[in-house]
């Protein structure tokens, strides 16, 4: 038993634990962020609110070194992502022979893969600061080949995420929009980086490296995770979801209308999209933030005026059955209806930009895992135990 560890019991498991997703069950330190039930997500000891508008640098500095960067040390930082932020010919050339056809989120873990191909120097750090750096291009670069919007520019970057629009070709459309989804994009990136160390991406891609895969593997992994409808995909459903109601309501729709049409949803046992959170027993501040982005600069958008009355209904008929644990809004929620708002029509690309962000999370968590964990020996091969239950069938 290593010093200064405690010997108190942090859990007591049952078999009530079992086949529970691990809900609750402790199984490491997360060094990066935290959630609390009540307050929601710190990134270090900050309170989102603190930091969702910073520059994205500032912001994984202070998730890479658990502190709060001084102005030349995040500059430094900035400078070192845009010096590795480069996509080499060959990797352009290998990604654009990838198929096309059927989900992105697939494309993009392979485009991940053939990185990791060409370019894994097999250091934790080295791969995990290159990865992050190279996302914004290589996300862009697997968007444009699968709308069929042409190639990736290679322009110098301005910051980690400025010039995403730029990258994806969406600048064309004009200065204006390029500058409001920069924005947006920005925010987008920001609030979704990390989630404490269970959420289901992270875990999976420290799962993998465990079993000492590299970081690009274990990251296209974590993106798998992250491709299904009950993570990463949500937000597409939570806009499905919205555009659904307005369809139905129409634009003029009242609160009460609303509130009737959940109403009949649950009746038939549908799902509410958006809602509930493992962790969470608030809404979710992420979802809260972005509702504020919406509210401001979109107040009179229909989907943004639907998904506030969602927000304000699902709530109120939710919080009706004892049994929900968590009958509040989450980040998915919102985040969709804010990226059409604000001119990215796209659905199916909102998981890419998921995990565009949540690489920092994943890369970040491994290195610590890897390289840091008890005294730099690195936490063991993940190896649970599942009890024997002869099959009834
Ligand atoms: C996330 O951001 O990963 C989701 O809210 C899911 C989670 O925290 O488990």
């Amino acid at each position: 038993m290593s010093p200064g560890i405690k010997k108190e019991p942090l859990l007591q498991i049952t078999e009530e634990h079992l086949e529970t997703g691990l809900r609750g069950i402790p199984v490491g330190y997360c060094v990066t962020s935290f959630v609390d039930p009540r307050k929601g997500l710190y990134y270090g000891e900050k309170p989102l609110h603190e930091i969702a508008f910073w520059k994205p640098e500032e912001v994984i500095y202070l998730l890479y070194h658990g502190r709060v960067g001084n102005k030349k040390e995040v500059e430094a930082l900035s400078q070192e992502l845009q010096a590795r932020a480069f996509l080499s010919e060959s990797v352009v050339e290998h990604i654009v022979k990838l198929p096309r056809e059927g989900d992105p989120m697939k494309l993009l873990s392979m485009a991940v893969l053939v990185l990791g191909m060409l370019e894994a120097t097999g250091n934790y750090r080295e791969d995990a600061l290159n990865c992050i750096a190279k996302m914004p291009k290589l996300t862009a670069l697997v968007i444009n080949h699968h709308a069929g919007w042409g190639g990736i520019h290679h322009i110098e970057l301005e910051g980690y995420m400025e010039d995403f629009p730029s990258l994806l070709n969406i600048s064309q459309k004009g200065e204006e929009l390029a500058q409001e989804l920069s924005q947006v994009f920005t925010l987008f990136n920001i609030l979704h980086y990390d989630h404490g160390g269970g959420n289901l991406s992270v875990f999976v891609a420290k799962a993998v490296a465990s079993g000492l895969e590299d970081i690009y593997g274990s990251i296209a992994a974590g993106i798998n995770a992250l491709a299904g409808k009950r993570h990463g995909g949500a937000n597409v459903e939570a806009l499905y979801f919205v555009e659904e109601f307005l369809q139905t309501l129409g634009p003029n729709a009242t609160a009460s209308e609303v509130e009737q049409l959940i109403r009949q949803k649950i009746e038939q046992k549908a799902l509410i999209y958006g809602f509930g959170h493992a962790v969470l027993r608030v809404e979710d501040p992420r979802a809260t933030i972005f509702y504020e982005v919406a509210q401001k600069y979109y107040p009179e958008h229909p989907l943004v005026k639907m998904a506030q009355l969602i927000r304000l209904s699902g709530t109120k008929v939710l919080k009706e059955n004892p049994k929900i644990a968590c009958p509040y809004p989450n980040v998915d929620a919102i985040s969709g209806t804010l990226l059409v708002a604000a001119g990215f029509p796209y659905p199916h690309y909102f998981p890419l930009l998921f995990a565009l962000s949540r690489t920092v999370g994943m890369a970040i968590q491994i290195v610590y895992e890897r390289v840091e964990a008890r005294g730099g020996k690195g936490t063991p091969i993940i190896r649970p135990s599942y009890p024997f239950k002869p099959l009834v069938r």
